[in-house]
């Protein structure tokens, strides 16, 4: 990979020269590529919620020139078109890795032929791609989205106390590994319960203002409900501003679970406004570097890695366990 780069470096300079008069940003890319610096392009979902922006900051901060790279991040706000040609770009330039943040599952074998043809590994993070050839990207890592819903299914089980649960659904971006696992647990708990309803379901896009929207519009329509199972916490930080103007108290009269479990939301579970939370690690900076690096000494690392993640409630909560946590 970086013998292919510094091929690179002759024809670059050779072109600053040639094209000296506008030449600033050339001379400055033949300057970035006139080191041994490794190039990740990183094609990053959006900019939709607090977890998306700390796992930004996670790869920004492992990333950096000092630890040895290069890197060139790519927002596709929320757009899988846009997240396809930011890969075909990171082919163009030449990049030594791509690592995807996939907008959702499907849809990403062209594009990724493409990059394994240009001979680029591919690391998935996050969320997953859904495939017939595994080929096309060399490891991933991320969470058990299934298993996050899951946990939150049987909380509300053990917490059930006696009622007859009527249960209003906000749903992440619609396609995407994190909607169709934390949805698919919640599908299964209803599906397990005669006493659970499922009294609305919309998707809040991951988004504190499309949360608040899709609450208003439950609020709207009258629907007697006493649970709110919200697929991220800033679609429920919308949700919670919904219900108090409503005049209903978020925890008390509607029972709150949400993923995620970044410092707002654990604040809002000590003052009692959600219920429960499943974590959601964002943190993936380090693990994509050290997956580089086995890379590059010739290691072949896990085809996929689940992370750890636990959950949260008032039970289990100290304000010092917020503190230390980094997002
Ligand atoms: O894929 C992870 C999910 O995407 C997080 O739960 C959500 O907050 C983010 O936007």
């Amino acid at each position: 990979m970086k013998k292919q780069k510094k091929n690179l470096i002759l024809p670059l300079l050779l072109t600053g020269l040639l094209f000296g008069g506008c030449s600033s940003h050339a001379a400055q890319s033949s300057a970035e590529d006139n080191t041994d610096l490794i190039v990740v392009g990183f094609s990053q979902v959006g900019a939709e919620s607090d977890w998306r922006n700390a796992n930004t900051r996670s790869m920004q901060e492992a990333l950096t020139a000092e630890n040895g790279y290069r890197l060139i991040l790519e927002d596709a706000q929320q757009k899988q078109e846009k997240q396809i040609t930011a890969i075909r770009n990171f082919i163009n330039q030449g990049v030594d890795y791509i690592v995807l943040a996939p907008t959702r599952e499907t849809g990403w074998d062209t594009v990724l032929t493409e990059a394994k043809k240009a001979g680029i590994p591919v690391i998935i993070v996050d969320r997953m791609i859904e495939t017939d050839d595994p080929d096309l990207f060399t490891c991933w890592v991320g969470s058990d989205f299934r298993s996050e819903g899951d946990k939150a299914v049987q909380w509300l089980e053990e917490h059930q106390d006696g009622r007859k649960l009527r249960i209003a659904h906000l749903q992440g971006s619609i396609g995407s590994s994190a909607q169709i696992g934390r949805t698919s647990g919640l599908d299964a708990g209803i599906a397990a319960h005669d006493d659970w309803t499922l009294v609305f379901r919309e998707s809040g896009d991951f988004t504190q203002a499309k949360g608040q929207e899709m609450t208003e519009k439950l609020l709207a329509r009258e629907t007697d409900f006493n649970v709110l199972y919200s697929e991220n916490d800033n679609m429920t930080y919308g949700a919670i501003e919904a219900l108090q103007s409503a005049h209903l108290e978020p925890g008390k009269d509607v029972t709150i679970l949400s993923f995620d479990a970044s410092s707002k939301a654990l604040h809002l579970i000590l003052d009692g406004k959600i219920n429960y939370d499943v974590e959601c690690n964002p943190l993936h900076g380090p693990r994509v570097r050290k997956i580089i690096e086995q890379l590059e000494s010739g290691e072949t690392p896990l085809k996929y890695t689940y992370v750890e993640e636990v959950s949260f409630e008032s039970s289990n909560l100290l304000e010092s366990v917020i503190e230390g946590r980094g997002y």
